[in-house]
């Protein structure tokens, strides 16, 4: 059959059938590169489909494939375990996503040394970027037990997975998935059409040899992922690896778990020695002095299925502007406009002459609804230039109607909010605790206002 389409943008992944200077999809320049045929590629899923003993696909009963799959096993790291859902699933796929020189390579090279202390085990780790002698060096400096550690520098996917299947892993780390290549393609290591195919490869023999296969991928520096963007649909799991810059603390992100929730966070600080986990990460987040100063509001989220008090700052200036500023770091700007219609609409609070920032603390992003009141409080509070009581803590959502709305996981809330702690709370009417929580007062409120003439 004859080969149709062979060439691929790497810019937005568009398909072509002839090489030309411009990608006819999204016009940019050179970015067309040679891609895998498609015949052997749809030849490579049918085999996906096969059963790990290779008898050919065909209906099952769905009890006989649940008794047989495996549940998550815990690696040992218990931050990135809670990232993972549990742990690794056997015969998964995870990407691990993360600026250049954020910990990638020093978190997995300690994960796998957790997870080959038990003795059973023995993990693979296999380096495209640095020697094995970077890799030992490292490993000693971080003084982590490497008995049971194996390695492997190569690039050549066809050369790794011929050596895994003989080996066996429970699981392998690929450092990093841009520095590896199939031999089917001419394309250079690091192409869209070079990363994608080996990824596919290293999936295959996932699925098949049980072993749970780790990916290492670097976002360029432009922030566009190239690489490991276009490897989401094909993973179960992909965990990205942030910090703020300057700040030792990491926070790694599932933003997709086909095994467990997302959006679950692990918390790391890094030291000379590593990474080292953070369990009580609300600490960090809250180290602000004893006197509060004006526009800042502390609130509890959930992330995950965990409990994080935050700092929302607010910044509210006259504006010399005839469309005053709205700028919303860590939180979502059109949100915000429309809380500050609310706040006019519904508590009498002019904003429209204001410049209003507003900021999560940490570098952190708040996506949720329960944020909405503590952000107008601080806008209010710095208005006003009152500080809103250090030991007091907000949350609830606001409604068009300057209703305050409930939020899932109330008790929660305060139950975090009162263990660091904070001495009252300012919560939605429908959130009242059915019982009282140990040394905190709560002002449950149904309206905008009254919420205001609180913190007044
Ligand atoms: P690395 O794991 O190599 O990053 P990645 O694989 O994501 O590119 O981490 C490199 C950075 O971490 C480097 O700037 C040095 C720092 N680091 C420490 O601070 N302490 C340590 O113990 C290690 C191993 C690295
Ligand atoms: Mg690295």
């Amino acid at each position: 059959m004859r080969e149709k389409r062979a060439y691929q943008c790497q810019a937005c992944g568009a398909l072509a059938s002839k090489w030309s200077g411009q990608c006819a999809d999204c016009g940019e320049w050179n970015t067309l590169l040679e891609s895998a045929p498609a015949l052997p590629v749809r030849r490579q899923r049918a085999g996906q489909l096969r059963g790990v003993d290779d008898t050919p696909a065909g209906i099952v009963d769905a009890d006989e494939v649940a008794a047989e799959t495996e549940g998550h096993k815990a690696l040992g790291i218990g931050e990135f375990d809670r990232a993972l859902g549990g742990g690794l699933v056997p015969g998964s796929v995870v990407l691990i996503g993360g600026d250049p020189g954020i910990g990638k390579s020093t978190l997995l090279l300690q994960a796998l040394a957790a997870h080959a202390t038990d003795g059973e085990h023995r993990p693979l780790y296999v380096t495209g970027e640095e020697s094995l002698r970077q890799v030992t060096l490292r490993a000693q400096r971080l003084g982590l037990a490497t008995g049971r550690l194996r390695l492997l520098a190569e690039t050549q996917v066809e050369q790794i997975l011929a050596l895994a299947a003989r080996e066996r892993p429970t699981v392998m780390v690929i450092d990093s998935i841009q520095t590896m290549y199939t031999d089917t393609l001419q394309s250079a290591p690091g192409s869209v059409a070079q990363v994608r195919e080996s990824a596919a490869r290293l999936v295959q023999f996932a699925k098949q040899g049980n072993t749970a296969v780790l990916l290492i991928g670097h976002v360029t520096k432009e922030g566009s992922i190239a690489g490991p963007r276009v490897l989401e649909h094909m993973v179960d799991a992909v965990l990205y690896f942030e910090s703020e810059s300057d700040s030792r603390y990491r926070v790694i992100r599932a933003v997709k778990n086909r095994f467990g929730a997302a959006n679950e966070l692990g918390f790391f600080a890094m030291t000379e020695r590593g990474l080292r986990e953070v369990s009580n990460p609300s600490a960090i987040f809250l180290s602000r002095g004893d006197s509060a100063a004006s526009g800042s509001t502390v609130t509890v989220v959930r992330e995950g299925t965990r409990m994080l008090l935050l700092e929302i700052q607010a910044l509210v200036d006259a504006s010399q502007l005839a469309h005053p500023r709205r700028v919303a770091v860590g939180s979502d700007a059109n949100r915000l406009g429309m809380l500050l219609a609310a706040l006019h609409r519904h508590a009498g609070i002019a904003t429209q002459d204001q410049d209003v920032f507003v900021n999560v603390v940490g570098g952190m992003r708040i996506a949720e609804t329960g944020a909405d009141l503590p952000l107008l409080v601080a806008v209010v509070s710095s208005l006003n230039a009152r500080p809103v009581a250090a030991d007091m803590v907000v949350f609830g959502e606001v409604g068009l109607a300057g209703e305050i709305r409930p939020v899932a996981y109330g008790e929660e809330r305060l139950a975090e909010a009162a263990k660091h702690g904070f001495k009252r709370a300012i919560i939605p009417a429908a959130n009242r605790p059915r019982r009282s929580i140990n040394g905190l007062e709560v002002a449950p409120v149904s309206h905008l206002g009254d919420a205001l003439a609180l913190i007044r």
